[in-house]
């Protein structure tokens, strides 16, 4: 059945436009407390390899307000980060878990864990892709903003994981997205086409001005992820004139979005950042209510 919900949640179009549709409502009506379901003596188990504030935090919270329970597995606590294969954690936790999150490098690594715990497997953050950062983003769209089929959006940055997913979901919930990243550090053609198979695809222009002139509003993200730290005196000459500041807003009302954290006085400034305009706040506490709203789909 084409529409039978996914087992495991590793990239935002592992969604159709119907199960994204229906994650957001969930979330929204869990939000509102229309929504009671309750998910007693659930295990959540969060594997981290990089750092998290509101990834842990979120989940951790929004396990606990479903009455179940998150556990935190981090880098140098478990065997993982001292010569476990990723395979054998994989079997162990999904002995004990009702599903496991997993933030971790290569893409690759969450679907051997996918492959092999047995549970389902949420993305909590890989090199390639951040889906539940997607989810969060267009909730948030969707209450400040609008329908998302009548929002624009701009991408101004870095073509990295939080891009890319959410380019993809934008195509998937047919919100109109414009992009404009330095030469090389494009979104990646595989999510173009990717796009251009659910029916949209972004419009790259040339210059952060053009992509912001028609948006709604306007998203970018640090110039170096965790896991690149070694490439940032090579990677920053080319993000010259990618910063979302005053200036680059100031013919536009849009909303101002960002993941974060951020890092000011690189992709955004401080001003633009604490704006009347800026969504950051809202982006971060829907992280929990989005991530709920796919807990409660997964695993009731
Ligand atoms: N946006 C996000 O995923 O933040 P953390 O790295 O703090 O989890
Ligand atoms: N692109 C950033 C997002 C952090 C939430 C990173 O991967 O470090």
């Amino acid at each position: 059945d084409a529409d039978e919900f996914p087992s495991d949640f590793l990239d935002i179009d592992d969604l159709t436009t119907d199960q994204l549709a229906q994650v957001l409502a969930r979330a929204s009506d869990l939000k509102a407390g229309k929504d009671l379901t309750q998910l007693p003596r659930t295990t959540l188990a969060m594997l981290f390899e990089k750092p998290s504030t509101r990834t842990r935090a979120s989940f951790e919270t929004g396990m606990t307000q479903l009455g179940g329970h998150a556990m935190f597995l981090g880098p140098d606590a478990i065997q993982l980060g001292h010569g476990e294969p990723l395979k054998d954690t994989a079997r162990a936790l999904g002995g004990y878990a009702d599903a496991i999150m997993v933030r971790t490098f290569a893409h690759e690594n969450a679907e051997t864990l996918a492959e092999y715990a047995g549970v389902p497997v949420i993305n909590g953050l890989t090199d390639d892709a951040h889906p539940c950062q997607t989810l969060a983003d267009l909730l948030t769209i969707r209450e400040e903003v609008g329908d998302l089929s009548e929002v624009s959006a701009a991408w101004v940055g870095d073509g990295n994981n939080v891009g890319r997913s959410f380019a993809v979901g934008a195509a998937l919930a047919g919100l109109d997205l414009t992009v404009a990243t330095p030469e090389g550090y494009g979104l990646g053609d595989d999510v173009y086409d990717r796009c251009a198979e659910l029916g949209t695809e972004p419009t790259a222009v040339d210059s952060p001005e053009e992509a912001v002139a028609d948006a709604d509003v306007v998203y970018t993200d640090v110039w170096v992820s965790m896991g690149e730290e070694e490439e940032r005196e090579g990677k920053l000459p080319a993000f010259e004139g990618y910063q979302v500041n005053e200036d680059l807003l100031a013919e536009t009302d849009a909303a101002f979005m960002h993941c974060l954290p951020a890092h000011r006085g690189e992709e955004v400034t401080d001003a633009v950042l604490e704006s009347e305009r800026s969504l950051v706040w809202e982006q971060a506490e829907n992280r929990m209510h989005a991530q709920k709203g796919l807990l409660v789909e997964l695993l009731e």
